[in-house]
């Protein structure tokens, strides 16, 4: 273990209402912090919350329950977690356990460092022991992408009520009682079934039994997803913006449906779509926007049929819905 490491601060030190909050129409109240520090999100004003994910967080910094969400991609799950720490002043960090991360990353390593002169060879410990021990929120991003080392030593301290083990160095470390875990996913259990998600390990019963909190976030109410998107780009908040995004989200719809009908091998995501908003603030126009924020990720045999779908919307062709379709 790192030497010099302060102690842990305390845990929460007040009580918020949810009603007053997070606007959701709740008598419960939560755990919270007077104050924010250095590990705390900032607060994104024009962020809008779930309300059924929402709870759900919140059950697990108020109950210390371990609350994993699933969902596409660019759905808002990282920062649905990172918005209600943000709210509380829970400090909060995110690891991303895509295909990088090794187990040694996450525990942590020998390393050789210089003390008083000497070359000495300290343990330095990783992300996982560090939070551990504090008053933290952390959220273990992409769980699916989680390389099988990596997925094994967290399912051990799942296991465990939270107690991690350092085999290595023969010692236990107990949670912090402000200590709280989160997940997000792409994919629960399903794995690369559909295509969308290369990478994807298939996450196993065992895996999924250790949470106790399995909320889902998936596309939104096309209403809903726009007000997000205005949110996000207030040069649109306007009468005409207002029907600009509506056929934005009205697009992102159709590649939806042609990606579950199987016409499409990609999405539109949310995260898309607000991405196409702020281009088409900085091109003036959202055609060329269009190409640049999404036709141009498509697989080319798929284009004319994407161009065809901002033709539908937005009633003007894009030179792509001309072309003869690849066989
Ligand atoms: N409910 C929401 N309100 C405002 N912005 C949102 C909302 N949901 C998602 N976003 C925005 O969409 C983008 C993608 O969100 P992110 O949390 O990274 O998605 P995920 O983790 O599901 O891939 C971010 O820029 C985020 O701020
Ligand atoms: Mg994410």
């Amino acid at each position: 273990m790192t030497t010099g490491t302060p102690p842990p601060p305390a845990g929460p030190d007040t009580r918020v209402a949810v009603k007053d909050v997070f606007g959701i129409d709740s008598p419960l109240t939560v755990p919270a912090y007077r104050e924010p520090t250095a590990h705390v999100p900032e607060v994104d004003t024009a962020y809008r919350f779930q309300p059924d994910v929402t709870l759900a967080l919140l059950a697990g910094f108020a109950r210390n329950r371990r609350v994993l969400v699933q969902g596409l991609h660019g759905t808002g799950k990282s920062s649905h977690v990172e918005q209600v720490a943000a709210r509380l002043n829970w400090p909060c960090v995110r690891v991303n356990l895509d295909g990088h991360l090794s187990r040694l990353d996450l525990i942590g390593r020998d390393a050789v460092v210089l003390r008083d002169g000497q070359q000495v060879t300290e343990f330095q410990e990783g992300i996982v022991p560090w939070a551990l021990q504090r008053p933290m929120a952390l959220i273990l991003d992409e769980y699916d992408a989680g390389r099988p080392d990596v997925m094994f030593v967290l399912q051990r301290m799942l296991e465990s009520d939270g107690k991690l083990t350092l085999l290595d160095r023969n010692r236990v470390l107990a949670p912090h009682p402000a200590f709280r875990l989160f997940a997000t996913a792409n994919t629960v259990g399903l794995g690369n079934l559909n295509g969308l998600y290369h990478g994807a390990q298939r996450l196993n019963h065992a895996q999924i039994d250790r949470w106790h909190v399995v909320a889902a976030l998936d596309h939104l109410p096309a209403e809903e997803e726009a007000a997000i998107v205005r949110s996000r780009v207030p040069s649109l908040a306007d009468e005409d913006g207002r029907t600009l995004v509506a056929a934005m989200v009205a697009v992102a719809g159709l590649t939806r449906q042609g990606f579950r009908a199987g016409d499409l091998s990609t999405l539109m995501s949310p995260r898309t779509v607000i991405t196409w908003a702020e281009n088409t603030e900085i091109f003036g126009d959202p055609a060329p926007a269009f190409r640049l924020s999404f036709l141009n990720k498509c697989d080319e045999a798929e284009r004319p049929l994407v161009a065809e779908y901002f033709q539908r919307c937005f009633d003007r062709e894009l030179p792509e819905s001309c072309a003869p379709a690849a066989t």
